[in-house]
């Protein structure tokens, strides 16, 4: 690879500039008492004693609840997984009347969990477990493909919890190790929202003494579309909080990783990462091949903007994306390579990377799922092809332009950082610039006029940036979609892998 691993934990560093005053907090008890072998805990701000949070079992799930959410609950335990020099928490946050079981990981941070920010991770899909990101990209450690550890995993120094306590949420529900108790799905982003504002609220609320902490959202690919909404959500609940004299979520930023935001340019972007050298030196694609692009694409432009984007219409927005993807995006599937980065072929049985396949059988064994406290009996799937569908139906990726929700952040003074690695075909760097560019936002004269730079870590060329104090646009040269794992092959969020038929998009 050609990014040293650690250009992404300064990629980090680059939206963690300032250390918030951490408040200590204790969450305080009125009860405890055992039932089922769950311990069992009633909190309010009115009790003396106090619960310290690392003093949590870990055999077994204690139970919280709290008096201004009584259709919520909160399973939490200490976990001694993936990272043995900090405190790691598991468990289930039900959300929608205690019908949805969302789970996660939390770890502490490496440096000081008692100041540093809070970030919580998704991956994209939609459908796709963030444990994958987890255990592939950022997270405290990586799952072990050489058999060189006992315990399936190796320790990540570059791990974002280096700067940041950090959670990784599988949501909506049907992900990952997420449940719902009738097969209740959700099928949009906007609604997958008000779970996750659901969630962090009460996160937040649970473990007092995170209160009032800097709180960055980031993820990547269908991130793209998930972030600006869930931060969005965030925003706007937090003003009928204020409204209502309750504590506010201190959302700082959103951070995106090679996200399919602005899908207006999807397109134009795949051309010239694979017919022209926006990735590598020579185009990979062959000359027929790119010409009939050529001239495919301004009728693909035109249909989008026509049916998807002037108004949404359902039906000819999915024979408009259908008639691109079979022009533009076929080509590209058919050559071998693989889409998420296009200097190699693709491998493997599961979505080009034999790491997918690890993770799944790692997360399956029995034992660590007893040590994680998982619940659901379902076997794990990295990514949901129901939850993949539920979304497509929708055309849940096109019906809104989600670069408007990020005007909307950008207009109230929520920092966004766009970062993409530069092999990735899927959700490339060239369509994120290009909707980045054009962005229409109050400062968007200020981040015309502000010049591309070299982005250095350790003295060597890593991208290009283009920083202003709210909107940062970072390209990862040589990193492919898994921009965030530069130490080893880059990765597939596969936005639309899971969609079955259109997994051409
Ligand atoms: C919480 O518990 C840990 C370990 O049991 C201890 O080191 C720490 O000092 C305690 N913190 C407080 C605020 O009591
Ligand atoms: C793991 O083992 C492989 C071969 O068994 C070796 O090439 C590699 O360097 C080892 N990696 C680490 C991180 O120890
Ligand atoms: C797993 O093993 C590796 C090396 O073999 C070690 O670095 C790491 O800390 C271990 N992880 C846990 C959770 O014990
Ligand atoms: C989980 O996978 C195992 C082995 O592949 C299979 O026997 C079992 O039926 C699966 N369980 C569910 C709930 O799908
Ligand atoms: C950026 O780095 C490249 C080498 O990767 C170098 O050729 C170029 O001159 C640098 N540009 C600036 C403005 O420093």
């Amino acid at each position: 690879m050609l990014v040293p691993v650690s250009t992404i934990l300064a990629l980090a560093l680059l939206v963690f500039p300032a250390r918030a005053i951490g408040n200590n907090v204790q969450m305080t008890l009125t009860s405890d008492y055992n039932s089922h072998g769950l311990t069992r805990m009633d909190y309010s701000g009115e009790s003396n004693s106090r619960l310290n949070l690392s003093a949590l079992e870990s055999d077994s799930y204690t139970v919280l609840q709290h008096p201004r959410f009584s259709n919520h609950r909160v399973r939490v335990k200490k976990t001694m997984f993936c990272d043995p020099t900090v405190n790691v928490y598991t468990g289930y946050l039900d959300v929608d009347a205690g019908a949805k079981h969302l789970f996660f990981y939390f770890f502490e941070s490496r440096g000081d969990p008692d100041r540093d920010d809070v970030m919580m991770w998704i991956n994209g899909g939609p459908g796709c477990s963030s444990s994958m990101g987890l255990l592939m990209e950022l997270g405290p450690c990586n799952i072990d493909m050489n058999a060189n550890s006992s315990n399936g995993t190796l320790w990540n120094p570059y791990s974002w919890n280096q700067a940041a306590n950090v959670f990784f949420l599988d949501q909506p529900v049907g992900v990952g190790f997420s449940y719902a108790d009738y097969g209740e799905s959700i099928q949009t982003t906007e609604e997958a929202a008000k779970n996750v504002h659901a969630f962090i609220t009460i996160f937040f609320e649970t473990f007092t003494q995170f209160s009032g902490r800097p709180l960055h959202l980031s993820g990547e690919s269908y991130g793209g579309r998930y972030l600006p909404v869930f931060a969005s959500e965030i925003y706007d609940q937090n003003m009928v909080a204020k409204r209502e004299g309750r504590p506010q979520l201190n959302l700082q930023s959103v951070i995106i990783g090679n996200g399919n935001t602005g899908i207006s340019t999807l397109y134009l972007g795949r051309y010239e990462i694979e017919c022209g050298t926006a990735a590598l030196e020579k185009p990979v694609q062959s000359i027929s091949n790119c010409v009939r692009m050529k001239i495919a694409l301004p009728r693909c432009q035109q249909r989008m903007q026509q049916s998807c984007f002037d108004q949404f219409d359902l039906i000819n927005c999915r024979a408009a994306i259908n008639f691109c993807d079979s022009e533009i995006s076929a080509n590209m599937w058919a050559s071998g390579r693989n889409v998420y980065d296009i200097s190699k072929m693709c491998v493997g049985s599961d979505l080009c990377y034999d790491e997918v396949t690890a993770i799944k059988e790692y997360l399956d064994m029995p034992r660590i799922r007893e040590l994680l406290g998982v619940e659901t009996a379902n076997n794990f799937t990295s990514c949901s092809p129901e939850v993949g569908a539920n979304f497509g139906i929708h055309m849940d990726k096109y019906n809104t332009p989600t670069q408007f929700h990020v005007a909307g952040l950008l207009d109230r003074g929520v920092r966004i950082l766009i970062y993409a690695g530069t092999y990735d075909w899927q959700c490339n760097w060239v369509s994120n610039k290009m909707w980045v560019d054009a962005l229409e936002w109050s400062g968007s004269d200020d981040y015309g006029r502000t010049p591309w730079r070299n982005w250095t870590v350790r003295g060597r060329v890593v991208g290009e940036v283009k920083a202003t104090p709210l909107l940062t646009f970072a390209s990862v040269r040589g990193a492919g979609h898994m921009a965030s794992a530069p130490s080893r092959s880059s990765f597939c969020a596969f936005v639309d892998f899971v969609a079955g038929p259109t997994r051409q998009t």
